[in-house]
């Protein structure tokens, strides 16, 4: 047996989880025999049995020599990387590491302004100050998608001094930006290029999807391993290569921003899925494309529908599309993607991942059937009877997205100070002390240090009265914004 299909830290668990000993430690619930009946009726005895602290047997997820080493080690084989390491807080604490590991308080990072929110978060908790760089902007679909070299160059041009590029590849539509050609200029200049894979951990492991961000030299990769591979919720895991990044510090950094108790049952799950992948990986993924293509072919002739389509790779900030992800324009059916998703999900049994206003994003993975796919396509089919008009107009997008305004505050300046809740319309050129993010198309118009002008505040009620969302901010609906307190 190859040491690709074991699975050290599952049989680990097991083999510790089945020996009776008397438990004088955490957590409370001692191997299930204290759990309440609602918990253990839900999970089952067996998962309680093996929610288990760091035992002698079971290693340190902060200072590996056992278990965890062996399960991380084959996890680093198995993606491509030189290193690797579990997270048990999802991508979101290894997107807070990654940049924690590679920028001090004043340092420069070059980032997408449609960067997920734990990057914002890294950047007030490292100090950094952000170089935003606009992504593509798909305005036929209103989405945005990746950053593009020339857009990389001209950051680096203007910021010489940058520490590091972090971009996201795929997005969550599944548009793949030029790692290969952003690593590179990234290399030139001598910086490590981070990678949020948040939505990639399978591609290493077929040829008919896009290339890995590993394989495409980015130096540092975070993928949201329960995502789109079989590990359970919030397991994921960050993989290093090259001599740019110092793994001492990402060790460092991952002690600040997870938990002192790992749960092994997340760990156990991330050492099972990567075994998954490395004995079955391509023939599993082969099905789970098979299922993604039929519905992509029969889905685009159904009447009022529209598929993001493969054939969009090759436009700017999209050298490749994931071809398991799935993005459905339901405006020729005279809906919204919110009214179409809540008619899909409360009456259809079908739920998709992502609702936006024009659209929905369906994620295909391993674990979806032949059926799943004929109740979507039922469920869209019946949809179309029921709405689709001849000659629906789609809807227009909101305007392009905003120029990123001046910013007086960095990010983190802009958390620590004090703040005042005061209503939207007295808030022009105040600074503004949260994120501000309308969906769509995901990009933000306001984050924590920037100046609030009369055209943000415009752009985002045009957004809100075309039926979008605000997100990131304390009140959703607008009426009112945090700001920096004035002098
Ligand atoms: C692009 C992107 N990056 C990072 C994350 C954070 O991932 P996690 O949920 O694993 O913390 C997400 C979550 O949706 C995401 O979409």
């Amino acid at each position: 047996m190859s040491s690709l299909s074991q699975t050290p830290l599952i049989n680990a668990l097991q083999s510790v989880a089945a020996r009776s000993h008397a438990a004088f430690y955490t957590p409370g619930h001692k191997r299930g025999q204290g759990a309440a009946k609602s918990l253990a009726n839900l999970i089952g005895k067996t998962a309680l049995q093996a929610d288990l602290p760091e035992l002698p047997d079971l290693d340190n997820l902060f200072a590996p020599q056992g278990v965890i080493q062996t399960a991380q080690a084959l996890a680093a084989n198995t993606f491509g990387a030189e290193q690797t390491w579990f997270l048990v807080n999802g991508s979101t604490c290894g997107i807070e590491a990654a940049i924690l590991a590679t920028c001090q308080p004043g340092d420069r990072l070059i980032l997408p302004r449609n960067a997920h929110q734990s990057a914002i978060a890294a950047l007030i908790l490292s100090g950094a100050i952000p170089i935003f760089v606009e992504p593509e902007y798909d305005a036929e679909w209103g989405i945005a998608h990746s950053i593009t070299p020339a857009s990389v160059t001209e950051a680096l041009t203007q910021h010489s001094d940058a520490r590091a590029i972090l971009m996201v590849s795929p997005t969550y539509y599944g548009v793949c930006g030029d790692v290969e050609a952003i690593a590179a200029i990234a290399h030139t200049h001598n910086i490590p290029l981070i990678v949020d894979e948040a939505h990639g951990a399978h591609f290493a492991f077929h040829p008919e999807l896009p290339s890995a961000a590993l394989a495409s030299g980015a130096d540092l990769v975070i993928q949201s391993t329960h995502k789109m591979l079989s590990a359970l919720t919030q397991a994921a895991m960050m993989h290093v290569q090259g001599v740019r990044i110092v793994p001492a510090r990402v060790a460092k950094a991952l002690q600040l921003v997870q938990s002192t108790s790992p749960s092994y049952l997340l760990l156990a799950s991330l050492d099972a899925a990567r075994q998954q992948m490395a004995t079955q990986g391509q023939e599993l993924l082969s099905q789970t494309i098979e299922l993604a293509d039929r519905a992509r072919m029969q889905l685009s002739q159904i009447p009022g529908l529209a598929v993001l389509s493969l054939d969009r790779a090759g436009t700017p900030g999209c050298v490749a599309i994931d071809r398991t992800r799935l993005t459905v324009d339901v405006t020729g059916l005279g809906l919204t993607g919110f009214e179409a998703d809540e008619i899909l999900h409360q009456q259809m049994g079908v739920t998709a991942e992502l609702p936006s206003l024009r659209q929905l994003t369906f994620i295909f993975s391993i674990g979806n059937t032949s059926a799943d796919v004929d109740c979507l396509l039922q469920g869209f089919d019946t949809l179309s009877k029921r709405f689709a008009q001849p000659s629906q107009a789609r809807l227009n997008s909101p305007e392009l997205p905003l120029p990123i305004p001046p910013a007086p505050l960095s990010p983190r300046d802009a958390f620590f100070a004090a703040s005042d809740t005061i209503l939207m319309t007295e808030a022009i050129d105040r600074i503004c002390a949260e994120l501000v993010c309308p969906y769509p198309p995901g990009i933000p118009v306001l984050l924590p240090g920037e100046q609030i002008t009369a055209e943000a505040i415009h752009y985002l009620q045009q957004v809100v009265a075309m039926g979008g969302i605000i997100t990131g901010c304390a009140d959703e609906t607008l009426q009112t914004i945090s700001v920096v307190r004035s002098a």
